[in-house]
């Protein structure tokens, strides 16, 4: 199939969070199925790496959005070590800013562009896509253009629409008076009236109504959006939609992350042979100046500091429980400053046990999954999650709260029956997180001896788990085909 796949960040070239690792990976997997796929993403500044070489494909392109007049350009480069083409629009005015995502006052125009340039791109390119694989709200507009501003263009005629929604907690919502600058003024009757009354448009729910399929990315969290607890508003849509609505489990890129052979740490290591995640501590602990201690067990957390990872419930859990244990914590994160001055109070306070790195850090993070005896995710909720995916491949077990795409996941470790990977929590409050942490600490024990050989087992039913996404290629296929005419 033609897959016009569209998505505002795509790792290498600029990722914010999972969205980012999703976009690369699963065009690539769709690719090496046989499918033709090709990606469009805006061209931030970041995007500009050196070594990088880009070839123009065309330029100056005018759309005119309600009064306003933008012009862009596209540019081409393939997904590195592929030869999938991704075109990138360049409209600096739009996209090039300090962050990929912002509160500008064009936050709407901004990806308002990007959808239209999408469909616009195909039509230079004479790309005839059976399916437009849209993400998340930047891209919600998207079913709706097919469906009106480019309905007259045949090359669509056999065109239909996916959206995945990886977080329904960011749904670009705008007053309604950037209508215009959606590029569909005319089309002001499809957008839901009662909102557009209240003086709302919001890009996610468009897409939700007009997509032709819709996913997210985990059976759970699925479900999960269907209710009032996590459906954020949308919920009675989601409902609505559910006989098109899958929950397909996202995979991880297995070469990029894979502790045998991992250029960004310095030991390789596999479930035969755990020295080099050992070596990998003492580099983790001596880079962020910590003490080692090899029975000393050390916490990782890489995450986005947002309200919904969850670590409301850290700050009165984790001051008694470092004091009590001993345990050491490695964070890597930035976000909102509630969550960044907690994190670097912690490590004032606990100097000797506590690094907090407040950045944005490849390396780094591959590092802290390499390096740390166990990872925290206490996420209220999490759509997919990939960072306990990884964390299970490196052999790091996960603490997580029991929600979306981590409930899938993560399964409570039973030493006596020899199952589980991990380390999970029922109930979002601090009974729980010091639940799943006293889980966690007491089957690490004394770090040695028997303790260590159960630990092992633990770790080896974690590296086991199969999370490629060659496994999640087939259901993305049966969505396609179910909307795709006579395939
Ligand atoms: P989300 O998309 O909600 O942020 P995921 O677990 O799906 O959560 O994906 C997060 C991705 O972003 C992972 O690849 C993780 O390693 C990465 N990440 C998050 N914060 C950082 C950071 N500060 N430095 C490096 N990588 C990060
Ligand atoms: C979102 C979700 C995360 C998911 C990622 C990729 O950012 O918060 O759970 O893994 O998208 O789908």
């Amino acid at each position: 199939m033609n897959v016009l796949f569209v998505a505002s960040e795509m790792t290498p070239f600029a990722k914010s969070g999972g969205l980012g690792d999703v976009a690369s990976a699963l065009p690539k997997a769709l690719a090496a199925c046989g499918h033709d796929v090709r990606v469009v993403m805006p061209m931030y500044a970041r995007v500009h790496a050196p070594g990088r070489d880009f070839e123009a494909v065309f330029d100056d392109v005018v759309l005119i959005l309600g009064g306003t007049r933008i012009t862009f350009s596209v540019f081409e480069a393939p997904i590195p070590g592929t030869s999938i083409p991704v075109y990138f629009v360049r409209c600096p005015r739009l996209f090039d800013r300090p962050s990929i995502y912002t509160t500008d006052n064009d936050e709407h125009l901004r990806f308002a562009v990007l959808s239209w340039a999408s469909l616009v791109i195909a039509q230079h390119i004479a790309f005839r896509p059976d399916i437009v694989h849209a993400n998340d709200w930047q891209t919600g507009l998207v079913p709706l253009l097919l469906r009106t501003m480019f309905a007259w263009d045949r090359l669509f005629s056999a065109t239909r629409s996916v959206l995945t929604i990886h977080n329904i907690g960011y749904q670009g919502v705008f007053d309604a008076h950037i209508l215009a600058e959606t590029g569909l003024g005319d089309a002001a009757h499809h957008f839901h009236q009662e909102q557009l009354h209240a003086g709302h448009i919001n890009y996610l729910l468009t897409g939700v109504l007009y997509a032709n399929a819709l996913t997210t990315v985990s059976p759970t969290y699925a479900r999960e959006v269907q209710t009032a607890e996590h459906g954020a508003g949308l919920e009675a849509f989601l409902r609505q939609r559910e006989d098109v609505l899958f929950g397909i489990l996202n995979g991880i890129d297995e070469v990029e992350w894979n502790p045998e052979d991992d250029p960004k740490i310095l030991h390789a290591y596999s479930a035969s042979n755990f020295d080099g995640k050992e070596k990998n501590k003492q580099v983790l602990l001596e880079t962020m100046q910590l003490p080692y201690a090899e029975r000393v067990p050390v916490i990782g957390v890489v995450s986005r500091l947002a309200w919904q990872k969850g670590f409301d419930l850290c700050v009165s859990v984790l001051p008694k429980l470092l004091a009590r244990s001993g345990a050491e914590l490695v964070v890597l994160g930035m976000g909102e400053p509630k969550y960044e001055n907690f994190f670097a109070s912690l490590a004032r306070r606990f100097p000797k046990q506590v690094a907090f790195n407040k950045s944005f850090s490849e390396p780094l993070a591959h590092l802290i999954e390499a390096g740390s005896d166990m990872f925290l995710m206490p996420s209220r909720y999490e759509p997919c999650g990939l960072n306990q995916m990884y964390s299970l491949r490196y052999g790091t077990p996960p603490i997580v709260h029991h929600t979306g795409g981590l409930a899938d996941t993560v399964s409570p470790f039973d030493a006596q029956r020899g199952t589980g990977n991990g380390f999970v929590f029922e109930h979002f409050d601090e009974d729980g997180l010091r639940f799943g942490l006293n889980q966690a600490l007491r089957t690490w024990g004394s770090g040695d001896g028997e303790d260590r050989e159960r630990w092992r087992m633990l770790q080896r039913n974690g590296m086991r788990g199969r999370f490629g996404w060659d496994r999640r290629i087939t259901a993305y296929e049966q969505v396609y085909r179910l909307i795709a005419p006579g395939r």
